[in-house]
């Protein structure tokens, strides 16, 4: 994998998207958005907050949904190219936001509206959750990793592979511009999350390209 290669379109081929291990899934109830706050308060306020408390799931994934939801979609488009808040290479938004809140772990499907929970192994996601609390100690919300499904820009561009890691930085800035807007707290994390993809898909198809805390400001 080479990162400082020229990303140079291709003409189209078929794929086929990664199919997640889906126990169970429920709506996403959209959360009304704060209003009152300029786009500057929220621009200038946002930090890093690692000090976090737990806060309802339908919050969080309101907020989420808000981040990621597309404000534009062609159900004919053979890429599955949409329009977001963050921007992307080609408009393709392969990465999927999971979420491990609790005991559980869930896929916020941006596209269905729906939050969808994972089977996931037990051990792992403790093993995981232990590493998040070894980088940030005191952050007591929940945690994400962005896991991008190469299928879509492996077959859109020879040299994908740095457009997934520039859109993920594009997206943690979104999420935390919306985790202040909303009152949440976010931090990224510098741990990438590896293991994580590797526990869905051992095919090398899905790469953990970031993750973060996220929860209720103390
Ligand atoms: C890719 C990335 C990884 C980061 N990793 C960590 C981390 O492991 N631990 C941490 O406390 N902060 C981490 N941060 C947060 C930065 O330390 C923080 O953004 C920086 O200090 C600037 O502060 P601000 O976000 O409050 O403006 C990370 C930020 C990014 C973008």
């Amino acid at each position: 994998m080479l990162l400082t290669e020229e990303p140079v379109p291709l003409s189209l081929k078929a794929y086929s998207d990664f199919r997640w291990p889906v126990e169970f899934s429920s709506g996403i109830e959209r959360y009304k958005v704060p209003h009152g706050r300029s786009f500057v308060d929220v621009f200038e306020s946002r930090r890093s907050i690692r000090e976090l408390k737990r806060v309802p799931l339908d919050l969080l994934a309101g907020a989420l949904l808000f981040a990621l939801e597309p404000r534009w979609l062609n159900d004919a488009d053979a890429l599955k190219r949409t329009k977001r808040p963050s921007v992307s290479a080609g408009a393709l938004h392969p990465i999927s936001v999971i979420l491990f809140f609790e005991s559980d772990v869930y896929l916020v499907n941006a596209e269905r509206a729906e939050l969808e929970r994972l089977l996931f192994p037990e051990q792992k996601r403790r093993h995981w959750i232990e590493k998040c609390h070894q980088v940030l100690p005191k952050a007591n919300g929940a945690f994400l990793v962005l896991i991008a499904d190469i299928a879509r820009p492996e077959i859109a561009y020879e040299n994908f592979e740095s457009l997934l890691l520039r859109d993920a930085g594009a997206l943690l800035q979104t999420i935390g511009l919306v985790a202040e807007l909303f009152g949440l707290g976010f931090c990224p994390m510098g741990v990438l999350g590896t293991e994580v993809a590797n526990s869905f898909d051992s095919n090398n198809k899905l790469w953990a390209v970031g993750t973060g805390a996220i929860g209720g400001t103390v």
